[in-house]
């Protein structure tokens, strides 16, 4: 068959195939995963305000949106019309401003299609946008995992080669801090460093008197980062900006207001990762 469905991909030789996955892999400089111990905490903003940080500072940025049944990363992006096509080299990102970005959302026939898959198909679907995807060469491979420690993150973690570390996004609750010290210990127990915790949601700033009210205790994130000695890479307060240019598919990190304390996270994490770099 020219072109299309190759029957024969999936008997491809183990070893020829695996070396292929490994050369596109190694193509990557930084591979960072964002975790967080359940939904909400805020993950797929940070992953994408990360990814238009980074790529603002001058980098090659790619966002692998691992969340399958709720893959939000295209609309924060403002692409959610785009959709990825295929090439002789295999799946081909979409752009978002030079942003290279994969999601499931860029697959379905429409924003409201919903992805009932049972696990095996989920699995399939994510191999192939870890192993298929030609992201040519990146300084930075941002993936937003899917939430909790359930099957799921873990089988993206074990797929991905040689990554830098897990990010993990708390929101101050305490059951939010519960489960934010399993979500480290399951990166702990695969071997996956963990670079550092961020809290958001942290404290809200009123945007008519500017009095912060903390509508949950604030701090939690930074203490739990304390007891489970991992570093504190910052809070990101509750901030209405943040909404609303989240839900125009706008990166909130172009307000130099709303991005400010956001800046301050992403340059501790590149200290951290040169850090590491020079030891
Ligand atoms: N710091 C913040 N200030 C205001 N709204 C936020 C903030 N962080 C996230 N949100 C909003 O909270 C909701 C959940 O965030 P999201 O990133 O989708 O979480 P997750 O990916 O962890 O499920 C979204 O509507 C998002 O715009
Ligand atoms: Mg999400």
């Amino acid at each position: 068959m020219e072109d299309g469905c190759d029957p024969d991909r999936e008997q491809e030789s183990p070893a020829s195939g695996k070396q292929k996955e490994s050369d596109r892999l190694k193509r990557i400089r930084h591979k960072i995963v964002i975790g967080s111990g359940k939904g909400g905490t805020g993950k797929s903003t940070i992953s994408a305000n990360l990814a238009v940080s980074l790529k603002r500072r001058g980098y090659t940025v790619g966002i692998l949106d691992a969340d399958i049944t709720g893959p939000d990363i295209p609309k924060l992006l403002g692409i959610e019309d785009k959709r990825l096509t295929a090439s002789s080299e295999g799946i081909e990102p979409a752009d978002a401003n030079g942003v290279r970005v994969v999601s499931m959302a860029l697959l379905l026939e429409s924003r409201d299609s919903a992805v009932v898959w049972r696990g095996p198909m989920k699995m399939a679907a994510l191999k192939q946008f870890v192993f298929d995807v030609n992201w040519s060469d990146l300084d930075f491979l941002i993936v937003d995992l899917p939430p909790g420690t359930s099957d799921e993150p873990i089988s993206v973690v074990q797929l991905l080669s040689g990554m830098d570390g897990a990010i993990v996004v708390t929101t101050p609750q305490d059951v939010a801090l519960l489960d934010t010290r399993k979500a480290v210990n399951m990166f702990l127990m695969m071997n996956v460093r963990v670079l550092g915790i961020i809290e958001n949601m942290s404290g809200f700033r009123c945007p008519n008197c500017g009095t912060v009210v903390n509508i949950f205790s604030r701090g939690g994130g930074e203490r739990a980062a304390r007891e489970i000695g991992v570093d504190f890479l910052g809070s990101l307060p509750l901030d209405p900006r943040i909404a609303s240019m989240s839900d125009m598919g706008r990166a909130f990190v172009e307000n130099s207001d709303a991005g400010e304390a956001f800046e301050k996270i992403v340059d501790r994490l590149l200290e951290k990762l040169s850090e590491k770099s020079s030891a």
